[in-house]
């Protein structure tokens, strides 16, 4: 592993724009579970009845009840090591964007500030009304389902369900930014949501390096040039201390 892990560094080292791709598996360390794998929230829930725009339309409040058991363990969470660590690397390099598919809100916690959420974040809903955006702190929540505070309509979390679309700004801005990046980190991810698989694609076919960070096999490993087998919360302090010596 060390000399895995001084490899992955070299390549930092050399790096002016680096990118990093987290998924679920980096807040699993903070006590939050995963989608997939044994103890995954999809082996004991349906996506489709409580993550797609139809469940919604069916029974807003099963999906609000839902999100607020996931608000009210996510509430507790403490950002672990790879969430500290990816907020200080963001100052390594002249270039650096962190893109995440968690909507738990801890790299923002953990104080990083560039950052893009693709997925939207559990603390925000939008009117599917007037489209009104806006922060849901509160746990509990007053009012289940959630109102709009600007129309009244009924609110749903701000989160991509599945058969929904990027937000058109927010994956151009992502896609821009892989066009010049050097190295691409990929981390906690199983890639079974095929985005960090397309992302890495553009990246490499635009010369990136690409090192992913998990303890089990992925589909990311495909596309990687060194798989560095472990947590996140031990490999990313590691791997940071490796590439500034
Ligand atoms: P998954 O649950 O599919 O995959 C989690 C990955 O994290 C697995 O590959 C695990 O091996 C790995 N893992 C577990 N513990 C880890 C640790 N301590 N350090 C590093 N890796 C660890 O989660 P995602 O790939 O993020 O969508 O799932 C993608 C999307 O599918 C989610 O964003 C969610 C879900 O449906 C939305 O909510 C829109």
């Amino acid at each position: 592993m060390d000399e895995t892990i001084q490899k992955a560094a070299l390549i930092l080292k050399e790096s002016r724009s680096v990118a990093v791709i987290t998924g679920a598996g980096v807040s699993a360390e903070s006590g939050i579970p995963t989608f997939r794998g044994s103890e995954g929230l999809w082996r004991n829930f349906s996506p489709e009845d409580l993550a797609t725009p139809q469940a919604f339309r069916r029974d807003p409040l099963l999906v609000w009840e839902w999100y607020e058991w996931r608000r009210g363990i996510i509430k507790n969470a403490e950002p672990n090591a790879a969430h500290e660590t990816l907020a200080l690397m963001e100052n390594d390099f002249t270039d650096f964007l962190l893109i995440t598919q968690n909507v738990d809100g801890l790299h923002e916690k953990a104080g990083s500030s560039k950052i893009k959420e693709i997925h939207g974040n559990i603390w925000t809903a939008r009117c599917i009304q007037c489209g009104q955006i806006f922060r849901t702190e509160e746990h509990p929540l007053p009012e289940k389902p959630v109102k709009c505070i600007r129309c009244g309509g009924l609110a749903r979390p701000h989160i991509l369900w599945f058969g929904e679309s990027y937000d058109p700004e927010i994956i151009g801005s992502v896609h821009a930014f892989l066009e010049n990046t050097d190295c691409l980190i990929t981390a906690g991810t199983s890639g079974m949501v095929h985005i960090p698989v397309t992302l890495g694609m553009t990246a490499r076919s635009r010369g990136a390096r690409i090192i992913d960070i998990n303890p089990a096999d992925n589909e990311m490993e495909r596309i990687s040039e060194i798989n560095l087998r472990g947590k996140a919360g031990e490999i990313f302090p590691l791997l940071r201390e490796a590439y500034l010596k």
